[in-house]
């Protein structure tokens, strides 16, 4: 039987969810997809109108196939944690079901189990705010989205988890190193991330099997990165200094993930994996 993966944070063809769904539908995977609520529509028609037709392609010229598109909002774990004005927001009010207990119930009801969970998603409202001018709203909300968000869906996903399963997600540098411009706590929205990865991959390993790995990647000019607003000149420091001289495509970010979630890693278990032309190796610009 071919393995089956739930990828969280795909919402166009520019990110590394996109690009990591492609690399597990190459090796066979079926792909079900969670999207963030507002971003639903506009993904879901351009699915439909085939606007994604050309980036569909995989390696043996046929289409990637996203078997089921799923709302999602991983801010919010059940429908009581639902404030009254995100309910009855308009963007919101059209889709039913996108708690993380509930897309992990619909995924059960649907598919019966997952084999492998992507966690490619982030989100932090004061970003472009350096960490000494953010609010604890702003500090709290990064961390809500970007890290506690990946807690609650191995939570909710690893009961429906086959024993072998593996689970990943996308880090950034900023969390060990000092990256000005990554603010908002997003920094240490991700040195949370990398810490838990290593928790969970205790506690998720010890009790049902699984692996839980993160990606360190490169820059990427993702829709999320754009938003940022320093993203080119993080590709060009890279292009310069890194050990690799190439720009990093989100297709290598893909691999990397298909061979952590791929029995070639099975005893991969907790680990930070750079996927950045090794630039997280230099000491010095050069
Ligand atoms: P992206 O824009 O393709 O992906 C981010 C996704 O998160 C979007 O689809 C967005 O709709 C979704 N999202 C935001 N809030 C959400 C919520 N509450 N519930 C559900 N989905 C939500 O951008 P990208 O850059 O591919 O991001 C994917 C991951 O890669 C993120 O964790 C990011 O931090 C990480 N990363 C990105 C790098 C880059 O240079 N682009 C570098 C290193 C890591």
């Amino acid at each position: 039987r071919g393995k089956r993966a739930f990828i969280a944070g795909i919402a166009d063809d520019n990110g590394y969810g996109w690009a990591i769904a492609k690399s597990l539908a190459a090796a066979g995977a079926e792909i079900l997809v969670g999207t963030w609520v507002p971003a639903l529509n506009i993904f879901e028609t351009s699915l439909r109108r085939g606007k994604f037709d050309e980036s569909r392609v995989l390696p043996d010229g046929s289409l990637m196939e996203i078997t089921k598109v799923y709302p999602l909002d991983a801010v919010y774990d059940t429908p009581e944690d639902v404030p009254e004005d995100v309910k009855t927001n308009k963007r919101y009010a059209g889709s039913s079901k996108w708690t993380v207990k509930e897309v992990a119930e619909s995924v059960k009801e649907d598919f019966g189990s997952i084999d492998i969970l992507v966690h490619s998603l982030a989100n932090g409202p004061e970003v472009s705010k350096p960490l000494l001018e953010t609010s604890r709203y702003g500090y709290l909300a990064a961390i809500s989205a970007s890290s506690y968000s990946y807690v609650s869906l191995l939570q909710h996903f690893v009961p429906i988890m086959n024993p072998g399963g593996a689970s990943i997600s996308l880090t950034y540098i900023a969390s060990e190193r000092i990256i000005p411009g990554y603010g908002g706590g997003m920094s240490s929205a991700k040195a949370a991330l990398e810490s838990d990865t290593q928790v969970l991959a205790f506690e998720a390993g010890r009790k049902h099997g699984i692996r839980v790995n993160t990606i360190s990647a490169g820059p990427l000019r993702s829709r999320a990165a754009k938003a940022i607003g320093f993203i080119d000149m993080m590709i060009d420091y890279s292009l310069e200094n890194a050990p690799l001289q190439k720009e990093l495509s989100a297709e290598e970010v893909g691999n990397a993930a298909a061979f952590l979630a791929s029995p070639l890693a099975s005893a991969i278990t907790g680990t930070v994996l750079y996927v950045d032309n090794g630039l997280n190796a230099m000491g010095v610009g050069v």
